[in-house]
């Protein structure tokens, strides 16, 4: 039997009757964009980050371009985000006109730091984005002291906590991503902005319905960026359950650690004050390639991630070119995913280090 990366079927086997009662609920409304549902959901979303708003969008890419714009970044601006995460980051911050420049992360953490961050400053630096990567929380209160705005790209941390904050409530604003396979995954497309300002609460409402606040008049340039009612109902049924689910991931991880993982493969290193929602679990290997192999012939799914860096990919050459990160490089080289979910029992995370142990005998 395989173990797959991701599990996101069985999760939701015992929410099925009350998802297709919401979803009937709303074929009887009638109400698809913009309704009763996204706005019940915000604020549910927003009671459960602890934040004063959230606001819905189509995805978590749209997020994190309005979200710049709403923090004001606009042309000329540098944002200072880390090249080893998804494309979509970079690309978010280009689209909303500012230019990316490319910071390293930690080896052991994955994410960035006050110490990188610091280093690709410059005098035309107006905001940093920090991605808690594979849903270990960045650093972002440390990195508010440097004085700029900084941006949390939690697509991957939803139910993750810094301290007494969750993930998705440590920046200036953040963005948050439902991509089916996220933590907090709707049945399609969705992402979200949230923030406790009330000026970037607004424009990122605006900018997300074609730059109007009345629908009348429009006073920017914005985007048709809305999270559809059928996903914010269903989202309303799945919210409940994310702590509990957080923890599954949680205990996979320590599960990992019990069956004696760190033996065999490099493991995040998870800060003192974190309690990370593993969205991925990425150990680190120098053949990560051949392990990965091994490991899919004994029924074992396991995944590298960002290859290529940010920094060294085609459409960034514009940002990227003559940028030396050498952690990242490393880290694109080394890393393998394994499977995390939070329904990932003690058995099954027995059965894949003894995969890994195999693999590497
Ligand atoms: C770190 C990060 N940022 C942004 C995104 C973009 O989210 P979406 O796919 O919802 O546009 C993703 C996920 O795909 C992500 O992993």
């Amino acid at each position: 039997m395989t173990i797959t990366l991701f599990d996101t079927r069985t999760p939701l086997e015992p929410l099925r009757a009350a998802l297709l009662e919401r979803l009937e609920a709303v074929l009887a409304n009638g109400h698809y964009v913009l309704g009763p549902e996204l706005a019940a959901f915000e604020s549910e979303f927003a009671a459960y980050l602890g934040v004063t708003h959230v606001i819905g969008v189509a995805n978590g890419t749209d997020a994190i371009t309005i979200a710049l714009r709403a923090l004001g970044i606009g042309p000329g601006d540098e944002v200072v985000l880390p090249s080893f995460t998804f494309y979509a980051t970079a690309e978010a911050a280009v689209t909303a006109g500012a230019r990316p420049v490319f910071c390293d992360v930690d080896h052991d953490t994955r994410n960035i730091t006050v110490d990188t961050a610091r280093a690709a400053l410059t005098p035309r630096t107006r905001a940093i984005v920090a991605v808690d990567l594979f849903g270990c929380p960045a650093p972002v209160p440390e990195l508010r002291e440097l004085g700029l705005p900084v941006l949390e790209d939690a697509a991957q941390a939803a139910g993750a906590a810094l301290g007494a904050r969750k993930a998705g409530a440590l920046g200036d604003a953040a963005t948050i991503s439902f991509y089916p396979s996220k933590n907090l995954g709707c049945f399609g497309d969705g992402g979200a902005v949230a923030t406790d300002d009330d000026r970037v609460a607004e424009l990122a409402r605006a900018l997300r319905f074609h730059g109007s606040r009345d629908k009348r008049n429009f006073e920017y340039v914005g985007y048709n960026s809305r999270l559809d009612e059928l996903q914010a109902a269903l989202l309303r049924v799945l919210l409940p359950q994310l702590d509990s689910w957080a923890g599954g991931r949680r205990a996979a991880a320590a599960a990992y650690h019990e069956a004696g993982l760190a033996e065999h493969v490099g493991v995040p290193v998870t800060p003192d004050d974190a309690s990370p929602a593993w969205h991925l679990y990425v150990v680190t290997h120098a053949r990560p390639d051949q392990l990965a192999a091994s490991l899919s012939e004994q029924g074992v799914q396991a995944r590298g991630y960002y290859r290529i860096p940010l920094h060294r990919q085609p459409a960034m050459a514009p940002y990227g070119g003559g940028v030396e990160l050498p952690v990242t490089d490393e880290l694109s080289r080394t890393n393998l995913a394994i499977p995390m979910s939070p329904v990932l029992g003690p058995e099954q995370a027995r059965q894949v280090v003894a995969a890994i142990a195999a693999a590497l005998a």
